[in-house]
C-alpha cells in the first residue's frame, strides 16, 4: 500500500560540496542523490562542479568523471554507453532517461540527478529492479506455442506481421516508463506497469505465438492491466521513444473484442 508521509530517514539532507580545480574555464554543477545503507542515516545531496573541458559530452561522462577523478564512492550503473542496455536509467533534471544519451548541453542550469522514482534504493543511483524483474518474467517473455514437436526451419511471418512489432521489440527494459507512472507508484506491487505491459503486448501480438488466450487471460484482472488510466507519463518519458500506453490501449482493445 502507498505510504503517505515519509519515513523521517527518508528527508534529504545537505551534503558535500566538490568544486572544480582553479583555471577551468568550462564549469558545470551536478547535484547528486548519495544514500548508503552501510553508513546508515539520511540520503544527502552532493554537488560536484566539474570542468567540462575535461569531460564527455553526456551526463554518463560525466558521472565517470565524477567517479574517476572527484569521489570514487559514487555508484550509479552502466554498461554499453550507447541506449542499449537500459542499466543508466535514472532522473535527471526531473525526468526519467538513460544518462548515456541525455547530453549536458540540453540540462540548463544546475543539473540534478536522482535515482529512479519511487524505488527502493540499494546505494546513490541504483534502485533495486528486483520486482520489475519478476514482474517481466510474469508474462513469460518468450514465444509460447502448442504445437507438439519444434518445426525443421524457423517459424516465418509475413512482412506485415512482423511490423506488428516494431514499436515494441526495441524496448530495452529501463524501467524509465514504469517509474513515472503514478499508478505504478501507488500499486506496483500488483499493476505491471507499462514496460511490462508492453513487453506483454509485444508476445500478443506476435503472430507465431500460439498462446494468445491464456496471455489475455493472465492480464484480465482490475490490477495487472486496468491501473492504466492514460496519464501518458510513460510515453513522454520514454528515452527509445516507445509508446507504452498505446500498447497497453491495444491490449485493452482486444479484451473487449474477444467478448464480442
Ligand atoms: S518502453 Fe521505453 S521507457 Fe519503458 S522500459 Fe521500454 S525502453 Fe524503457
Ligand atoms: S498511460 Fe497508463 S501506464 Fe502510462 S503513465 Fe499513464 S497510467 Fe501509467
Ligand atoms: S549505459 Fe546502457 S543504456 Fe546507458
Amino acid at each position: 500500500m502507498a505510504e503517505f508521509t515519509l519515513p523521517k530517514n527518508s528527508r534529504i539532507g545537505k551534503g558535500r560540496e566538490h568544486k572544480a580545480a582553479d583555471g577551468a574555464k568550462n564549469r558545470k554543477v551536478f547535484r547528486i542523490y548519495r544514500w548508503d545503507p552501510e553508513a546508515g542515516g539520511n540520503p544527502r545531496l552532493d554537488t560536484y562542479e566539474i570542468d567540462l573541458d575535461r569531460c564527455g559530452p553526456m551526463v554518463l561522462d560525466a558521472l565517470i568523471y565524477i567517479k574517476n577523478e572527484i569521489d570514487a564512492t559514487l555508484t550509479f550503473r552502466r554498461s554499453c554507453r550507447e541506449g542499449i542496455c537500459g542499466s543508466c536509467a535514472m532522473n535527471i533534471g526531473g525526468t526519467n532517461t538513460l544518462a548515456c544519451t541525455r547530453a549536458i548541453s540540453d540540462c540548463g542550469g544546475e543539473v540534478p540527478v536522482y535515482p529512479l522514482p519511487h524505488m527502493e534504493v540499494q546505494k546513490d543511483l541504483v534502485p533495486n529492479l528486483e520486482h520489475f524483474y519478476a514482474q517481466y518474467a510474469s508474462i513469460k517473455p518468450w514465444l509460447q506455442t502448442e504445437t507438439p514437436a519444434p518445426p525443421d526451419r524457423e517459424r516465418l511471418q509475413s512482412k506485415e506481421d512482423r511490423a506488428k512489432l516494431d514499436g515494441l521489440y526495441e524496448c530495452i527494459l529501463c524501467a524509465c516508463c514504469s517509474t513515472s507512472c503514478p499508478s505504478y507508484w501507488w500499486n506496483g506491487d500488483r499493476y505491471l506497469g507499462p514496460a511490462i505491459l508492453l513487453q506483454a503486448y509485444r508476445w500478443i501480438i506476435d503472430s507465431r505465438d500460439e498462446n494468445t488466450g491464456e496471455r489475455l487471460d493472465q492480464l484480465e484482472d482490475p490490477f495487472r492491466l486496468y491501473r492504466c488510466h492514460t496519464i501518458m507519463n510513460c510515453t513522454n518519458t520514454c528515452p527509445k521513444g516507445l509508446n507504452p500506453a498505446k500498447a497497453i490501449a491495444e491490449i485493452k482493445k482486444l479484451m473487449v473484442s474477444r467478448t464480442m
